[in-house]
């Protein structure tokens, strides 16, 4: 069991910011990632539509052994986690990218967060819920971004256009005076530096990588789970391939990333 490799999956790539961070934090680990190119964007999707793929997924996952799923999605996460829990919480452990920034939150005692993300991770309103439950001093805005996905696929990150469309979404008054900022989706932390910079360096800008990470590496401790058999194999899978994918795999992962198709709907 220990040596098995710990399952990741997203909508597409955006989940790689994730596998890096773990790769960080737990370098002697095997991943097993699986990103569902084919559906991208979950952002856009109805949470039925999200829940079945997530379940589909996390079959796969399991059946190629993986010893936890995490759910590198925040809409994935805001939509089917629950769902997922209810379905496979007897078979394996999993853990989500929303909890644990929201415990994260409550050790900091902001006056005022804010938070951007899909549409469908906005407007299911979980990080206002989860946050005003941990943390009732703390007021919480919320913003949907939906361009910054394509955005960032497309490779729009240090130029004009991806300036223009940050400084348009980040200037909406809702967000004057946050002190955090929560990255709520897992391709932001691509362009996390802009964001920093759109707010002169003066607030925090939280992003699930590393923290998630940590929580998966005390969960793993806990349950003797650490691989120690000095093996590493990292294997990452799409349901729809093009080289475009590799390409843009690479960068969100920075790394060598070799994607194989795995047709998981059948
Ligand atoms: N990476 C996904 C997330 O964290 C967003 C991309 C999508 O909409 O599919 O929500």
């Amino acid at each position: 069991m220990k040596g098995q490799p710990i399952g990741i999956f997203d909508s597409g790539v955006g989940g790689l910011t994730v596998a890096h961070a773990i790769k960080q934090i737990l370098p002697a680990e095997s991943l097993i990632y699986f990103g569902d190119t084919a559906h991208l964007p979950y952002g856009d999707k109805s949470e039925e539509s999200i829940r079945f793929y997530s379940g589909k997924i996390t079959e796969f996952l399991l059946g190629h052994n993986a010893k936890v799923v995490l759910i590198a999605c925040n809409s994935a996460s805001a939509s089917a986690f629950e769902f997922l829990k209810k379905e496979f919480g007897d078979k394996t452990i999993l853990l989500d990218v929303i909890d644990p920034v929201v415990d994260y939150i409550g050790t900091r005692h902001f006056s005022k967060i804010g938070v951007i993300g899909t549409k469908r991770t906005i407007s299911s309103g979980t990080y206002e819920l989860k946050v005003n439950a941990i943390s009732p001093g703390t007021s919480i805005v919320s913003l949907p971004t939906p361009l910054f996905v394509p955005m960032i696929e497309e490779g729009f990150i240090f130029d004009d256009i991806s300036n223009a469309i940050i400084r348009t979404y980040l200037s909406n008054d809702s967000l004057a005076g946050i002190q955090a900022l929560i990255l709520g989706c897992t391709h932001y932390p691509i362009i996390r530096n802009q964001i920093s910079k759109f707010f002169n360096f003066n607030i925090e800008v939280v992003d699930s990588g590393r923290i998630v990470s940590v929580i998966l590496r005390d969960i793993l401790e806990k349950n003797d789970l650490l691989n120690d058999s000095g093996i590493v194999k990292d294997q990452f899978f799409v349901s729809d391939y093009t080289y475009y994918f590799e390409k843009i795999a690479r960068t969100f992962f920075e790394g060598e990333i070799n994607l194989s198709k795995a047709d998981i709907w059948n």
